[in-house]
């Protein structure tokens, strides 16, 4: 019954499998997704778009306050809206990927996303993925998870998941990740980090089916206690 719905906060680096496990726990559960990178991806490209860089604050908390953002729940992943424009796909491109750090780690921008974060989570029921929801965004999430993997193997999954494109050597991946990984973890707001309270879950070894079930089974323990 939906009182005994609980939020679930998923954070950690990039390519740890977040948005995979996150989406399918919500699947499993009946609950809602949300990836709340996606809404940095998306005033990222905004801010590419309209010729804003990541460093004029002044610019950038303007455009992201004018910026209308939604995200729709999908069999396969949300569609990301972008002021309606369906940026779904805009938003994973490789520019967008090198300078999303930049644009998360401006103030008045998270402030104005965990706004809207915040809104989305108030009737539970939803599993959230991004680098600060179990510390900032939703500190009372009944389950928390931090999900690492090796810096190897996340650059390896992002590899196959982007090989069709060619682009870059898995080598450069490597080092794009840690870079990213770096800034997430540096930035003065918020930065990338597991609250004491989250459960650390390392999918280095494990297959994404090993993962979801951890997740669903200790979601269904907090249920219970809820
Ligand atoms: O999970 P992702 O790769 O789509 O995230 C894109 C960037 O946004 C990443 O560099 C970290 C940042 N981010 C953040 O700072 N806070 C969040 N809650 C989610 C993402």
């Amino acid at each position: 019954t939906e009182q005994d719905r609980i939020n679930i906060a998923i954070d950690g680096p990039a390519g740890a499998g977040k948005s995979t496990v996150a989406r399918k726990v919500a699947a499993r559960l009946g609950y809602i997704y949300i990836d709340t990178g996606a809404m940095y991806r998306a005033v990222t490209l905004s801010a590419l778009q309209s010729g804003i860089e990541p460093g004029d604050l002044e610019r950038l908390t303007e455009l992201a306050g004018d910026l209308k953002i939604e995200l729709s729940p999908g069999e396969h992943g949300q569609t990301v809206w972008l002021n309606g424009s369906d940026v779904t796909d805009a938003i994973r491109s490789r520019e967008v990927t090198l300078r999303v750090s930049e644009v998360a780690a401006v103030e008045a921008v998270r402030t104005l996303l965990v706004d809207m974060q915040r809104q989305l989570a108030i009737r539970k029921g939803i599993v959230m993925d991004g680098r600060d929801i179990g510390t900032h965004v939703l500190p009372d999430a009944e389950l928390k998870i931090f999900l690492t993997a090796s810096v190897q193997v996340r650059a390896a999954r992002r590899y196959e998941e982007t090989k069709h494109s060619h682009q870059v050597s898995v080598e450069q991946l490597e080092k794009e990740i840690a870079q990213r990984d770096k800034m997430d973890q540096e930035r003065k707001v918020s930065p990338l980090l597991r609250a004491r309270d989250a459960i650390l879950v390392d999918s280095t070894n494990l297959s994404i089916e090993q993962v979801v079930s951890q997740i669903v089974e200790l979601s269904r323990t907090k249920m219970a206690e809820a």
